[in-house]
């Protein structure tokens, strides 16, 4: 019974506690129950910060993430509004507080979900040698996560088990990579493409073109020669010219 009490009590308390505050937010779009506010990149937000009770010092702050947000002279008594105008991927999950700057326990929050998809798209030309390394990468950060990435050779799906190629996804990039290119089974029409469950699919495609190996002369042992070379001579020039001055002079 009484464990059951304090955890109502866990959860009556945070509701308490701001109802208790002279500060409250509204926002456009209006937030959930939970204090959430949906929205997406591009889009803009706008939240106000009110003052409803009395008090002595009526300066009001906010807060991103708990870092100050700068606020204009006009923008702080009683009433101050913020808007994030655009919204970017890098709001996702960022929490906005107003409060009483000479009291923070009066504050309000509310945090944002920002759904996106990595926008992704386009074509790229990409030329390497025979036997050098390829490596493609394609954005695929996604707010809900994506569903799914995939990488395209010509129109079918890369075949892992055979050609060396190997793909990997840390959350932020999928990468597509082989060791050493062969012309045969590297060379065409490279595509990614990521899926998630709120937007459409989005690609971006690699023209990959394999080239002969060239020759690559190793220039700096070659101009480190040349250097000790030229010395030498100048070094036989000088001494030689000692000689010749010595028997100017007699
Ligand atoms: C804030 O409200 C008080 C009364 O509640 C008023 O006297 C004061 O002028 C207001 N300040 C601003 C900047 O609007
Ligand atoms: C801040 O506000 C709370 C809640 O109203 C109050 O209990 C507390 O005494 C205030 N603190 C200061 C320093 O005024
Ligand atoms: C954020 O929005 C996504 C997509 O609308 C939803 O699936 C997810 O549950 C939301 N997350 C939170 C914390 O509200
Ligand atoms: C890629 O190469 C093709 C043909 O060589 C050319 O038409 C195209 O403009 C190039 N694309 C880019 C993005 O450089
Ligand atoms: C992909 O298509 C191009 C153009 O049709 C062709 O030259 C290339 O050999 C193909 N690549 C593979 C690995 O089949």
């Amino acid at each position: 019974m009484k464990l059951m009490v304090s955890i109502a009590l866990l959860f009556l308390l945070p509701s308490y506690a701001s109802q208790t505050s002279v500060v409250h937010i509204e926002s456009t779009p209006k937030p959930s129950a939970d204090g959430v506010i949906q929205t997406e990149t591009r889009e803009i937000v706008s939240l106000v910060c009110i003052l409803t009770g009395t008090v002595d010092n009526k300066e009001l702050e906010w807060r991103r993430n708990g870092a100050a947000i700068k606020l204009d002279d006009g923008n702080k008594e009683n009433r101050s509004s913020v808007c994030i105008n655009p919204v970017i991927y890098k709001d996702e999950g960022a929490k906005f507080t107003c409060q009483l700057k000479s009291n923070s326990s009066h504050s309000a929050s509310v945090t944002l979900n920002v759904t996106y998809l990595a926008e992704i798209s386009g074509s790229e030309n990409v030329t390497l040698e025979e036997e050098e390394s390829l490596d493609l990468q394609c954005d695929m950060r996604a707010n809900p996560l994506v569903t799914s990435v995939t990488w395209k050779l010509n129109g079918t799906l890369v075949d892992l088990s055979t050609g060396g190629f190997i793909v990997s996804n840390n959350g932020v990039n999928t990468k597509l990579h082989v060791k050493k290119v062969d012309r045969s089974l590297h060379e065409g029409e490279y595509q990614c493409t990521i899926a998630s469950p709120a937007y459409e699919e989005r690609s971006r495609t690699f023209q990959v073109t394999v080239t002969d190996k060239t020759l690559k002369f190793p220039l700096m042992p070659m101009i480190a020669g040349l250097v000790v070379v030229g010395l030498t001579a100048l070094l036989a020039i000088v001494s030689r010219w000692r000689i010749i001055a010595r028997w100017f002079k007699k």
